[in-house]
Order: C-alpha cells, then structure tokens, then sequence
C-alpha cells in the first residue's frame, strides 16, 4: 500500500475542515431528535422518522448544489452533476437508519461526511449559482434508508435495492405488528412495483466510498484516528427455536423436565464458546424468549437468535456446521428439539485495492511526513458496502470510535477526529479523480 502522500486538496484551508466537521456533530445531534422514542434514539425503515430524516437530508444536499431524489426504496439521493451529461458516478454515503436506543454516528456520519465532501469539493457550474463535480465523474451521495434491518428482520434493504438485489420474497417479510414490507411501502407512499427503478448498473457507478466510525476498540488501543478498511464481515443470521415440554414447575422433578430454555442456554454458551476459540469469527445470541414465560412453568418453548459473522464464508459455514452439531448433542441429551430458519446471508466483501489505496492516501495526507503506513483494519460490522460490492468497488474509511462502544446511546467520536476523517475521505476522493474512471 502506498505510504503518506502529498495532499491534493492544497486549495482548502484547514480551518475549513474543523468548520465542517462542526456541523457534522451539531446535525449528527439533530438528526438524533428524530426518534420514534422519546428520550433515546429509534428510527426505522419506512416510518415517520425515516420521511423526516430524509427531508432533512436532501435539503442539505441542495444546500452544497446537488439534485435530491428519493428512490423506489426510500433511500435519499443527492446528485453533484459532472461537466459532462450522463458521466458515471462515485457514490458516498452510508445509513440513516437505526438500532433499537442506538447511538447517533453509526450511519448517520458517514451520510454527513459525504455532504461535506461535497461542499469542500465542488467547483462553480456553467450556470450561474449552480456547482458541479470537478471530476470526469458525478458524485452521488446515498443516504441509505434500511441497513441495520431493525424493523423487519433482513438487514440492508435500501442498498440492494440500489444494488439490484432486491429478493421478491422480501415483500412478505412482518415486522413486530405483522405489517408487511409490500404494505410499508404503500403507507410510506412508495409503489412496490418500481422497485427495479431504484438499481444502479455497474456502467452507471465508479465505485462506492463510505466512511463509518469503527465499532470496535481497536483504533483506540492503538491511539489511531483513523484506518483503512480491508474487508467486510461475511455474515448470517437464524432464528432458533427450541421445543420441550411445558409442566408444573414445583411438582415436575428433575428428571423429568425437558426445560426449552435450559436446552437454549447452554446453546448460547456453546456459540460462545466455539466462536470464541477461532480468529475473526464472532457469534451472539441477542434474543432469547422463554414460553409460556409464567414464573411457575418450566418452560415448553424457546426463541433465540444467532448472529453469526467471519472474515470468510467458509470458515463461518464451517463454525455453523459445529454449531449445528453441539445443539444436536445439547438437545438430544436434553430431550428436546431444535430449528433453524435462516434470515439473513452474506457474503464477506473485500475492499477495492485501487480504493483501499486511495484511502490510504487520504489517510497518509493527514499525517506527518515519514510517519508509518496507515492502520488497516477487518470490519466485523456489517454496512452497506457488502450490497453495494455486488454492482462496484467498495473502499472504506473508519475512524476512532472511543472505547469501541456502538448500537449504544454512548457511541461516540470526536470533532477533531472527525475533521481528520474528513480531510482523508475528501483527499481519497480527489486521489480517485485523479486515476481513469474505470
Ligand atoms: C450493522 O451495524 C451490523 O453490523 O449489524
Ligand atoms: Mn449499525
Ligand atoms: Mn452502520
């Protein structure tokens, strides 16, 4: 990779960085007041949070001189045209959606960050007031409508939709009040049947940048800002579920007992302790239901839910086959049963080398002359790169996420980090305009 480059933004004052990364925070905190709960933060796909926040965020896009449209899937779409008529584009962006009481950078930045790309690079258009990409390519920037698949289970809905991968099943998947994909869209005030409009062909894209605080400890351990991103986590997701025997919970003995939610436990310690002992592999069990749930029952049913993630597809596959085998010993020796649905699968995606090396470029423009290679990191998180890898090249940047904490209202990152970030991410994309467009 290449070591610290010379930077190329030399026309931009470095206050202006720390300005921007100003109104990142201050509309990272604006955007956390759209929330379907009070008091914390939630905000789903195709909800009443998901149609202010994108209003919020295309007219934030026309503020820098792009063209805003909201897509067949709901994701908001800002457009900086090049001098030429249908060049491609660079995409940037990431997410708006959210967890369940999530923090207020995961997405969300990687969004704001792309705008302020925008204003920091844009040049005057051929008309009056009007801006344009300096660049033989457009920037587009996504600000994905559904990555996290809080509401209805499958995550990462927006971006395959641009991705054109959206999977027709997908239209009966419910969410918690049985309302379906295909009616969310319509009482959202999309057409189910456009949805192939929302796809982007690999003709149309140069490639895809998003930056994403990291979510993980590792950058500050090493008291690193920032890091260039070699690959994303392969990932699949089950739900499980355990049948025994419901019965009295004073008058059934031991030896009787074909307790569903003992059965379901031990299977929670055995991802644990399997996953644990193997490098880039990582299972959890976030959900666990006991049924009927009476405090005086043992309990006849259980639910779990596994989420299973690795650095490549077959070493995961091959865990989930251990897996497999120990919740067969579990439950045999347990009398029960056990299930699986699979609701989730994909495959790892590796970063583009050409955009791992601009990053790293646009990292290695923030440092001092002769300082080391910057840090390469693995994401075990899952972001919107793995769909959009499918249709062009992915290259993506973290930054410093104190003490690792994500999905959590104490996620954090800090305005001198993010200033930092976007100096690196706007250099990247100018290292990009500066190769052949494909
Ligand atoms: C998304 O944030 C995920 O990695 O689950
Ligand atoms: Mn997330
Ligand atoms: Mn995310």
């Amino acid at each position: 990779m290449t070591a610290a480059a010379p930077g190329r933004l030399t026309g931009i004052p470095p206050e202006a960085f720390a300005t921007a990364a100003r109104r990142i925070m201050a509309r990272c905190d604006e955007l956390s007041r759209v929330s379907a709960d009070d008091g914390s933060i939630t905000r789903v796909y195709l909800s009443p949070e998901h149609a202010r926040v994108n209003r919020l965020a295309a007219e934030w896009m026309r503020e820098v001189g792009m063209t805003t449209r909201m897509d067949a899937a709901g994701n908001q779409l800002g457009l900086l045209r090049a001098a030429e008529k249908d060049a491609p584009v660079l995409m940037l962006g990431s997410h708006l959606d959210t967890v369940i009481d999530a923090g207020r950078f995961d997405g969300i930045l990687g969004v704001l960050m792309a705008i302020e790309t925008v204003r920091l690079l844009r040049v005057p258009g051929a008309e009056l007031g009007s801006w344009r990409s300096p660049f033989p390519f457009g920037i587009e920037v996504a600000a994905f409508s559904d990555e996290e698949g809080t509401r209805f289970g499958k995550a990462l809905l927006g971006s395959s939709a641009v991705a054109g991968q959206w999977d027709e099943s997908w239209w009966d998947l419910t969410d918690a009040d049985g309302i379906t994909v295909r009616e969310a869209y319509r009482e959202f005030g999309l057409d189910p049947g456009r949805i192939g409009e929302a796809a982007h062909t690999s003709e149309q894209l140069v490639g895809y940048l998003e930056a994403h605080i990291e979510q993980g400890p590792e950058l500050d351990r090493r008291s690193e800002p920032l890091a260039v991103v070699s690959s994303i986590a392969s990932a699949r997701r089950f739900q499980l579920s355990v049948e025994g025997e419901a019965r009295h919970a004073g008058g059934t003995p031991y030896d009787m007992r074909r307790d569903a939610l003992l059965g379901a436990s031990e299977a929670a310690l055995a991802v644990e302790r399997i996953c644990s002992a193997e490098h880039h592999i990582i299972g959890t069990v976030g959900q666990l239901e006991a049924f009927p749930g009476a405090v005086n029952v043992v309990p006849g049913e259980a639910k779990f839910s596994l989420d299973l993630r690795g650095e490549y597809d077959e070493k995961r596959d091959a865990v989930w086959q251990r897996i497999s085998r120990d919740l067969d010993e579990i439950m045999g020796r347990r009398h029960l049963r056990w299930r699986a649905r699979e609701v989730h699968q994909a495959p790892a995606l590796f970063c583009d080398p050409l955009l791992q090396d601009v990053m790293a470029q646009g990292i290695g423009s923030t440092l001092p002359k002769g300082s080391a290679e910057p840090v390469t990191l693995f994401s075990p998180a899952g972001h919107d790169g793995m769909t959009i890898g499918s249709v062009t090249p992915v290259g993506m940047l973290f930054l410093r996420n104190p003490d690792g904490i994500s999905h959590h209202p104490d996620e954090a990152v800090s305005a001198p980090d993010v200033a930092l970030g976007l100096r690196a991410f706007a250099e990247a994309v100018a290292h990009r305009g500066a190769e052949p467009v494909s």
